[in-house]
């Protein structure tokens, strides 16, 4: 007999179906509950106990810190795999052979190219604009200049939109960045990889010649494969449910990009940054920041730690930490605030208050301080993120797609005024 719940309202019996996801995750399936009991809905803000969806691309398990694109260990994949592999994974399911993933990025550097006119849009911003900003702005501003929407019963049609963006969103990132610190905009070179490519873009001087340090590339297509998909977090549900009202996949991910620009999702790793940067300012104290992270009068908040779905460790901050040292060591860095840093990992993680809330570093308390290494200043830090969690967005909108799930429109309990009689201006 199939699994089901029974829920009881005001002495009467509804019983519900469970599914249970090939991790043996259970969830009550709740499809029919307004139906069955007359207008009875569930309410849970920041949905930390709803399915929004059936998903077979991320598979996290936050209290054992498990963390898998497509069945593959996330540990395997940055140990073993580049970053373009894993975007094949995430969107097409499987690991590329030679030829497809061969073809993959020659479509993408077919499409490369990002139209002239889109260079006068960036040219309307002031130059303190936050590339965040910047980087929705153009994302959408793609669909202008390739209008035609995607028919989503075309594998073809899917296929072109999805190389086109994946070709053109690292040149606008590149952009951004150039735009900011006065540098020509330029195209990158067809002959290196992605990541290489887009190393080249963003550091190369308009005199000389520029060989990307392997060092940075290696650090950095690591970090793009960490950051790559973490399923239902804001932005990607974010891009689910703009792309739910079939609006297109540029718009659905300039969307995804604003989501992802908040200080408590990937403007985190900007905020550690800032963070360790405040402390050092204020003398190097971490113990008087820790105290400020525990009084709850205080709206301070130790920027890094502490994560919606991981209560024991994340599993991409293990990783990257081991980069964060191995890339500070290659590049001979030595940062004061990478030592702030360290201070208050070591005392967060034997303080009570944090080990009974389960806080630990998230994987942005150690990218920005990798990033800051590579010489990208703080505000790209979410951009690069932007970049990372790309293909993430596009699997996660295709499949959404492909599933032809309906119309995101969640519901609420209306708290207001009822019904008033409606007083004309001079009775007021
Ligand atoms: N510093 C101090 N206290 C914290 C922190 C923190 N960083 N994070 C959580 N807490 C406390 C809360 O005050 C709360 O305490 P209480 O139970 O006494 O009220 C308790 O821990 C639980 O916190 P919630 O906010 O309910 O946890 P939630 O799961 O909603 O939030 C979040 C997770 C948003 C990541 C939070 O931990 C946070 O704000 N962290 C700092 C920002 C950050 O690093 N964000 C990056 C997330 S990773 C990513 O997006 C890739």
């Amino acid at each position: 007999m199939s699994k089901k719940a029974t829920l009881q309202i005001d002495g009467k019996s509804y019983d519900f179906p469970l599914i249970t996801g090939t991790e043996n995750e259970t969830a009550i399936d709740i499809k029919t509950l307004r139906g069955a009991t007359g207008g009875v809905t569930t309410i849970d803000p920041g949905y930390k106990n709803t399915g929004s969806c059936e998903s077979a691309i991320t598979f996290l398990n936050g209290e054992e810190g498990i963390l898998r694109y497509r069945g593959y260990a996330i540990e395997d994949l940055a140990d073993k795999a580049d970053f373009l592999e894993v975007a094949y994974l995430l969107i097409f399911g499987e690991l590329p052979s030679k030829e497809q993933l061969d073809k993959f990025h020659s479509d993408i550097k077919a499409q490369s190219h990002v139209d002239e006119d889109v260079k006068k849009i960036l040219d309307g911003f002031p130059k303190s604009a936050h590339p965040m900003g910047v980087l929705s702005s153009l994302t959408s501003a793609l669909v202008a200049f390739n209008p035609s929407s995607v028919n989503v019963d075309s594998e073809e049609d899917m296929y072109n939109a999805i190389v086109r963006l994946m070709a053109k969103f690292p040149v606008l990132t590149a952009w951004a960045y150039r735009k900011r610190v006065g540098l020509p905009l330029d195209y990158g070179d067809d002959n290196l990889g992605y990541v290489d490519n887009f190393v080249k873009m963003m550091f190369k001087k308009p005199s000389g010649e520029y060989t990307p340090n392997k060092v940075i590339v290696d650090a950095l297509d690591k970090l793009l494969i960490l950051h790559a998909d973490h399923e239902q977090n804001c932005s990607t549900s974010t891009v689910r449910m703009v792309g739910s009202s079939h609006a297109g996949l540029f718009v659905s991910i300039s969307a995804g990009i604003a989501a992802l620009w908040g200080p408590l999702h990937g403007g985190a790793n900007q905020a550690v940054i800032e963070m360790l940067e405040a402390i050092k300012e204020d003398g190097g104290d971490t113990h008087k920041f820790m105290q400020k992270a525990k009084d709850k009068q205080d709206p301070f908040r130790l920027m890094g730690f502490g994560h919606r779905v991981y209560k024991n460790f994340d599993p991409r901050a293990k990783i990257i930490k081991k980069s964060a040292d191995d890339v500070l060591d290659a590049l001979g860095v030595e940062d004061p605030v990478l030592d702030i840093a360290k201070g208050l990992e070591k005392e967060a993680l034997e303080d009570n208050y944090f080990v009974d809330r389960k806080l630990y570093p998230n994987v942005d308390f150690y990218s920005g301080i990798i990033y800051r290494a590579m010489g990208i200043p703080v505000e790209m830090f979410t951009p690069m993120f932007a970049l990372g969690r790309l293909p993430g967005w596009i699997a996660q909108w295709r499949e959404m797609r492909l599933r032809k799930e309906p119309i995101g429109r969640p519901r609420q309990v209306y708290i207001g005024e009822n019904h008033r009689e409606f007083k004309s201006l001079d009775k007021r």
